[in-house]
């Protein structure tokens, strides 16, 4: 029998207290530090962001400069990381499992601290800063090709697509991958961010939290699975087979990726905004016949999960525009997860900043179910 303080996966259980982001799942709202997700993401670029959740202000021109040259500044790798990134990719280690292991090489950078330097914030700048040049290099790797230089004139998100070796992208492709950013960066206590914060609150540094964090993002029931509702698309290929297609796999139990929310009870708002970036990259840069495919499959597989599950109000989840808005982008499906981690560790960061000022040590208690008063027996008699 359960202790009555006992709260399966902590649902609803209140951990903090954060002025970062607020998930209001009945309305269908996210407020990213005092702005409404959609007015943030279609306007800010990532530094704004990052500068926004670590201050809780927009930046003037000069405090933005200034941000914008700190990251630009910390992006290449050191050796050790590249050695480390070729020989993972000798072993065709996974991306996630890359960027996990080379993230920890931020550490490195310790020394770059200056005298009078605040050792988290120098440990938050760099981390920004070096994921992207991370999941950017691997990628090459992986391919058999030698890493892009940064290019320290290029924003942070156009940085991320010149890396990628794709060449300086065009404005619509860095808006788009703008607005994801954005649109991912915080989202309330999620697993990795709470990872984060427990790690942060033991005194422990911040670029542990950052690897802590990557290990739960990576899981499927978090971060890891937003490629399978892009596969649905293709596979059904054309509108006229998304009928049958869903309703088959409907039939056959499975889910349908992309839909339905553990807190959103309504349509997540991070899915509105993304399909708007979507719509305005597939009408420039894309391919315009994937995206009004993939707006009748949604249509259908909203249609069809309300047949499934009457009432219930399963609607399109933030992971459905995602992949289509990062596929436009010409990321592979293996390459999702990692920059959704990108985006995130803005407010990774800004969460340990916050737990740091204003926490307590996060440790909870267990209810103990086990046996009580056993006797040690000798091991000859077990
Ligand atoms: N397709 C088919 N049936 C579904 C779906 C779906 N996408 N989502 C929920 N249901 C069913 C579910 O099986 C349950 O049926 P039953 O009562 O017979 O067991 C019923 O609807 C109610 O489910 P729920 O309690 O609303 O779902 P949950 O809170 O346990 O799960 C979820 C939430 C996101 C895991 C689930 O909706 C799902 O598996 N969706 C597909 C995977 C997906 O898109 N994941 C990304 C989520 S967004 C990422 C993030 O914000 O971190």
């Amino acid at each position: 029998e359960r202790g009555a303080g006992f709260v399966p996966g902590l649902e609803g259980v209140v951990a903090a207290e954060t002025r970062l982001s607020h998930v209001d799942g009945a309305a269908g709202e996210l407020t990213v530090a005092g702005f409404p997700v959609e007015e943030l993401a279609n306007r800010a670029t990532f530094e704004e962001v990052v500068y926004l959740l670590w201050h809780d202000a927009l930046p003037d021109a000069g405090q933005l400069a200034d941000l914008r040259e700190a990251l630009a500044r910390r992006r290449a790798l050191p050796r050790a990381t590249l050695d480390l990134l070729r020989a993972a990719a000798s072993e065709g280690t996974p991306p996630m499992d890359a960027l996990r292991m080379a993230a920890g090489t931020a550490s490195l950078r310790a020394g770059d601290a200056s005298a009078d330097g605040d050792a988290a914030y120098e440990e938050a700048l760099a981390v920004v800063a070096c994921l992207p040049t991370i999941v950017a290099a691997y990628r090459l790797l992986l391919d058999g090709e030698e890493p892009v230089d940064p290019d320290p004139e290029l924003g942070h998100a156009a940085n991320y697509l010149y890396m990628l070796g794709g060449g300086v992208p065009g404005d619509g492709s860095v808006r788009a991958l703008e607005a994801y950013l954005a649109t991912v960066a915080d989202h309330g206590l999620n697993a990795s961010t709470f990872a984060a914060r427990v790690i942060v609150s033991t005194g422990s540094d911040l670029v542990s939290a950052v690897v802590g964090a990557l290990g739960a993002l990576k899981g499927p029931l978090h971060g890891g699975a937003p490629g399978p509702a892009l596969d649905v698309v293709f596979e059904i290929g054309e509108a006229r087979r998304a009928e049958p297609v869903l309703r088959e796999k409907l039939g056959r139990g499975e889910r349908l990726m992309g839909f339905g929310h553990r807190v959103y009870k309504v349509r997540d708002p991070r899915a509105d905004v993304l399909a708007t970036a979507a719509e305005l990259l597939y009408a420039t840069d894309g391919d315009a016949a994937l995206y009004g495919l993939a707006l009748e499959v949604e249509k259908t597989a909203v249609a069809l999960l309300e047949e499934h599950k009457p009432g219930r109000n399963l609607q399109t989840n933030v992971e459905f525009y995602t992949a289509l808005l990062l596929h436009g982008l010409g990321l592979p499906t293996e390459l999702f997860t990692p920059t959704f981690a990108v985006g995130r560790v803005a407010g990774w960061t800004a969460h340990c900043f916050e737990q740091t000022e204003r926490g307590r040590l996060i440790r909870p208690q267990s209810e103990y179910v086990g046996e009580r008063d056993r006797r040690w027996l000798p091991i000859e008699e077990r």
